[in-house]
């Protein structure tokens, strides 16, 4: 009988994360059926979301992988086969692809052929964060050429997608990222002001790049960061509030001055979302997103670390900001 391990949640998360939150378990696998496979984690994603969303102790820690088929009873799914799907922090995954209902939870694809670039690009540039900048900014914030964008969260892997989509669209972006090596790459990327919000004051640096306001913001970081960039909006702005980075280890809830009125008074329009919106949609989104890159108009990086065993760690360092794009796990 195949084994695999998984991490599950030991207890829930209070403000940051800690070893303390996981634990690795052995499961046991069972012998395959017509319509079923078994494949091996290649490249695991680690995502912030997986700190924000709340699921339920002993729970497997939720999560993309791109895998490949080990065993099959499923000639759609030969071994060998590289798939991709939510199957969580697992080693080894049992995937009953004939079961309709477990394959639209797990959002069961097969990677596509990248010719010379990894697979892991998938769960990167041409999986769900790049199909978060693509829809979440194209379809939200609307932009036209010569409007100015603020992108915070700009090195990582949505933000930095972002920025090169609204050079793309002819606009001016400003960038906000946490270190100089960070700031460096993005400015190497197009942006065309970029700021390291550690260090330099939110205010007088939107002040300096923005002197007639900004048109579209895309958050990824909500808190303190947006109460300031509120503040710089012009009438008739439009706000894309993808994430909150900043406040999601917050055990109490953040107080930041009351945003409503200032939406009120610059007339905004500002929209949550949740990529899974467009999935249906996402062919079209990596479509363009491939012919982008293949045209070299859109840079991406990724900081891949090792060991399935690790997860917990490169996750926990992910929030601390250590990743330069997408952050990925070599298992
Ligand atoms: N709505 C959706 O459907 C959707 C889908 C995907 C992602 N998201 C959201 O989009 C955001 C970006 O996701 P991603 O996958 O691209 O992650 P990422 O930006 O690649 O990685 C997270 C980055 O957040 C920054 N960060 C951490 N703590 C911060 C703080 N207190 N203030 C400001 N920045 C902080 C760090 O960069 P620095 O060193 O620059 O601080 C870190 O590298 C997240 O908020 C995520 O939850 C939403």
């Amino acid at each position: 009988m195949l084994k695999s391990n998984k991490w599950i949640l030991a207890t829930k998360f209070e403000g940051e994360p800690k070893h303390s939150n996981f634990k690795l378990e052995e499961e046991d696998l069972p012998a395959l059926k017509e319509g079923e496979f078994i494949c091996d984690a290649v490249y695991l994603s680690v995502d912030p979301y997986m700190r924000a969303f709340d699921y339920p102790v002993e729970s497997c820690i939720i999560g993309e992988q791109v895998a490949r088929v080990l065993e099959s009873e499923n000639k759609d799914y030969p071994v060998g086969c590289l798939v991709q799907m939510y199957s969580g922090w697992r080693s080894r995954s049992f995937v009953n692809a004939a079961s309709r209902k477990e394959t639209e939870e797990i959002h069961l694809l097969k990677v596509p052929d990248l010719g010379e670039r990894e697979p892991s690009l998938a769960l990167g540039i041409l999986g769900m964060p790049g199909m978060t900048a693509y829809f979440g900014f194209l379809e939200i914030c609307q932009p036209k050429a010569g409007e100015t964008v603020l992108v915070n969260g700009a090195a990582g892997a949505v933000g930095s997608a972002v920025g090169q989509i609204a050079k793309i669209k002819g606009c001016k972006v400003i960038g906000f990222a946490g270190s100089k090596e960070k700031c460096d790459w993005v400015k190497s990327i197009g942006f065309d002001h970029v700021f390291n919000y550690k260090e330099q004051d939110i205010d007088k640096s939107l002040k300096e790049a923005a002197p007639d306001g900004v048109d579209c913001y895309f958050d990824n970081v909500g808190g303190n960061f947006t109460s300031k960039a509120l503040q710089h909006m012009k009438q008739f702005g439009r706000m894309s509030v993808c994430g909150g980075i900043s406040v999601y280890n917050a055990s109490q809830p953040v107080l930041t001055p009351d945003p409503f009125m200032t939406i009120l008074f610059k007339q905004l329009k500002v929209e949550g979302f949740d990529v899974m919106r467009w999935e249906t949609r996402f062919p079209e989104g990596k479509a363009e997103m491939k012919k982008w890159i293949d045209e070299g108009k859109i840079k991406y990086r990724e900081t891949v670390e090792e060991g399935f065993e690790n997860m917990p760690k490169i996750f926990m360092s992910l929030l601390k900001g250590a990743n330069i794009g997408k952050m990925i796990v070599k298992a």
